[in-house]
Parts: structure tokens; sequence; C-alpha cells
């Protein structure tokens, strides 16, 4: 029962006496959080703000660049933006247990971010974009850890920076209705969530290049369907997934031995439990058409039709 325009005030006047002239360090994931708080901090601070942006290859078709665009350009965010794409496949190559690549991404991020914070002076405090959520459930131990998440990480060891979470009494739809007051485009602050090791996690066992590409270009396929059928605010996930195996199809008068895309498509409020969507078969054939005819070595595609439980919402 308060407000969000005296909310951005009280922050700004909190953030303002807090860090005084000092600087203050945020690392971009390509989410929501971060990205709010890149345009709250900006508000308040300007350019005693830097951002690091670790691109790990592993976003969606043209995230990275919304962001670039919409915090950069826009807004006027100062950001380095660090492409560790080869890093990242790098670690990941051979590797096919799914916690096992969550860590190494995990690990990862946090790596390449160091090394480019080390690369700063002067700078004070580091601010992230921890959730109220985020804070109650690593708070609790009873929370089943089925999944690690990575969204809430301690201080880096060697870089002693003060902490500011200016987001840590929001929950999801207020961090989202103040990214939008700040400026930020409602297509981003609305957008679905993601998962901090993204189509990482949509690659089932190991991941390739390959394997990536046609993840991210089927994933494509479906938001633009998705978008045009008007659905991408009533459907609370939506995204593609690469099994990895092969089937046989037939194309023109060959046979063709190819990739499966599964779709997965839930409703739910809190990601805790959830429900497969219930789109319309129109829909989903223009998706299963556009995505054989698009996408490169997939002859298949099938619509994940179960719950969570028992199911989870990814598939890793
Ligand atoms: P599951 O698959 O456990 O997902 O039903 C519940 C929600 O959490 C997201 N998710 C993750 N988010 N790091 C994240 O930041 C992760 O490793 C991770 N795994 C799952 C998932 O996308 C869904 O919104």
């Amino acid at each position: 029962n308060w407000n969000m325009g005296d909310f951005i005030d009280d922050q700004i006047a909190e953030i303002r006496a807090e860090v005084g002239n000092q600087q203050v360090l945020l690392g971009l994931s390509g989410g929501v959080d971060s990205s709010v708080v890149a345009a709250l901090l900006n508000k308040a601070i300007g350019d005693q703000l830097t951002c690091i942006f670790v691109d790990h290859g592993l976003l969606r078709k043209n995230e990275a660049a919304q962001v670039m665009d919409s915090l950069g350009k826009g807004l006027g965010v100062k950001i380095i933006k660090v492409d560790a794409a080869d890093r990242f496949l790098g670690d990941l190559a051979g590797v096919t247990d799914p916690e096992q690549k969550r860590k190494i991404i995990g690990r990862d991020f946090i790596e390449v971010f160091n090394d480019e914070a080390r690369k700063l002076h002067g700078i004070d405090y580091l601010a992230q974009g921890t959730l109220y959520t985020d804070v109650v459930e690593s708070g609790t131990d009873t929370a089943q850890t089925i999944k690690s998440h990575h969204n809430v990480g301690g201080l880096p060891e060697d870089l002693k920076f003060k902490l500011i979470e200016p987001l840590n009494k929001l929950f999801k739809d207020e961090a989202r209705d103040l990214g939008e007051r700040l400026g930020l485009p409602h297509d981003l602050v609305w957008r679905q969530p993601f998962p901090g090791p993204g189509l990482g996690i949509r690659v089932l066992g190991e991941v390739t290049k390959d394997k990536l590409e046609i993840v991210r270009d089927s994933d494509w396929v479906l938001r633009d369907e998705i978008a045009k059928a008007g659905l991408q605010e009533s459907i609370w996930q939506y995204f593609t997934v690469l099994p990895g195996f092969r089937s046989v199809g037939v194309m023109g008068d060959g046979r063709t031995y190819d990739y499966t895309i599964a779709i997965r498509a839930i409703t739910s409020i809190d990601g805790m439990t959830a429900d497969f969507a219930r789109i319309d078969w129109d829909v989903l054939q223009k998706i299963s058409a556009r995505i054989v005819n698009e996408v490169g070595h997939v002859n298949r595609v099938v619509y994940d039709i179960t719950s969570k439980p028992p199911a989870t919402i990814e598939w890793e």
C-alpha cells in the first residue's frame, strides 16, 4: 500500500545519500532485474554508474542488442560489454550433466565479471538486482534446491565492494513497473522469465554452437508467432528445447534424419507449479511448420503437455 512514484523518489534520495560522489559497479545479465537496477541507478547517480554486461552467448536472439539499445543508447547508461561466448562454450565442451553445466556457467559468469571489474579503478559499491523473493528463497533451507539458482551471489572474495540492492523490498511485478516508469521499453520489462544459464539448459546434454543455433532460431520463431497471436502476456513462459535425438522424416522425395524440437509453454502464477498452455491448434500448426521450414536440421516438432509437478518448467 505504498506508491511507486514515492518509492522512486525515496530510493533516489537514499542512493544519492549513501553513494555520495563514489563509484558503483553493476553486472548486467540481460535479464529484467539488473536492467531495472541500471535504470534506477542511472537516474540517481548518472555516470557514477558503470555496468559490465557479460554476454555468455546463451541469450535469446536479439536480447543482448535490446539491452544495449535501451540502456546504452536509450538511457545513456555506461556499459562495458564483454563477449565471452567462446569461453563459455569452451568450458561447456563435453559436459552433459545439467547441474554441472549450471555450475560452469555460474562460475564463468563471476570470473569474467571479476576479470573485467579488476581492470576498473576507484569502484566503491557493487549493485545487484536482488528481489525480495530472492532474499526470502535463499534464506530458507527448507526451500527445495532441486535445481541450483545462481541469481543471488555474494560479494566476490577478492573484490571488496559495499553492496547496494535497491530492489530487495520489491516483488517481481513491482520491479517491472518501476523499470517501465524509468523509461525501459514495455516489452523488455514484461518479458517472460529467463533462467541465468539461458539456452545452455535448453540444449539437453552437451552444448555445442550448432545446437545452440537450432534452439535460438526455433525460439525466435516461437516468440514471433506467440506475439502475432497476442499471447505473450497470457502465457507465463514459452520456449523451445532441443532434446538432441534425431528421427526419420520425409521431405520432397527423400528421407531425412534430423532433430526434434520440443515446445514448452506454460501458465503459472509463480513458477512453483505450472500447467501447459492450451494454445490453439492453428497457432501450434503455424509454429511447427515455420520451425521445420526455417530452422536447419529440424524435421519434427512436439508439444510438451506435462504440468509441474511432476515435470519441471525447464527440461534440465
Ligand atoms: P523449473 O524448471 O525448476 O523452473 O520448474 C522454475 C523457474 O525457474 C527458472 N529456472 C532458473 N532460473 N537459474 C535461474 O535463474 C536456473 O538455473 C534456473 N533453472 C530454472 C525457470 O526458467 C522457471 O522460470
